[in-house]
């Protein structure tokens, strides 16, 4: 069983991982990817990222919710055989094409749940739109924990 980027949405990660990992016959595998953390020197994606973070916590769910997997590897029946955070390269531009995407899909909806206001995200909104042809790389660290489990009882 594999999960990219699911868990991220659930209001508690853990048990839905374990409720999964209940689902494993002996042998057989769970895989997990989800962020662990992404950060940014640029102040409009790192701007971006912590409206993303409030919003996601805004309906219950933890964004980065690789380094939820700790209690995992205490389950019983359960043995942990891969745990790695590894980078994955994002250019300034994706990022920024990305989180345009995000801010129009989100709409107004930021403002009305007080999590910033009309003209700071419009702001967010045209510093987004600038960075989408910026050349620049290695401003934002994206990182990804890649766990897997077995099954053995
Ligand atoms: C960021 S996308 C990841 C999609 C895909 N796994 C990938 O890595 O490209 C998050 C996915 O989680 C799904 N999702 C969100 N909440 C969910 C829920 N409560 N139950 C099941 N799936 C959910 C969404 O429909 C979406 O497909």
């Amino acid at each position: 069983m594999y999960a990219r980027l699911v868990l991220a949405h659930m209001p508690d990660p853990v048990a839905t991982a374990q409720l999964w990992a209940d689902q494993v016959s002996t042998g057989g595998l769970l895989g997990l990817d989800e962020i662990e953390r992404v950060e940014s020197a640029n102040s409009a994606l790192s701007a971006h990222l912590e409206l993303a973070m409030a919003r996601v916590a805004a309906t219950g769910a933890t964004m980065c919710a690789g380094p939820l997997f700790g209690p995992l590897q205490a389950s019983a029946g359960l043995s942990r055989r891969l745990d790695q955070v590894v980078e994955v390269p994002v250019a300034t531009a994706v990022a920024a094409k990305m989180f345009a995407m995000s801010l129009a899909a989100w709409g107004d909806s930021a403002v009305g749940d007080g999590l910033c206001t009309r003209a700071e995200l419009g702001y967010l909104s045209g510093a987004l739109s600038q960075l989408s042809s910026s050349s620049a790389k290695g401003e934002v660290t994206w990182l990804l924990r890649q766990a897997s489990f077995v099954r053995c009882a």
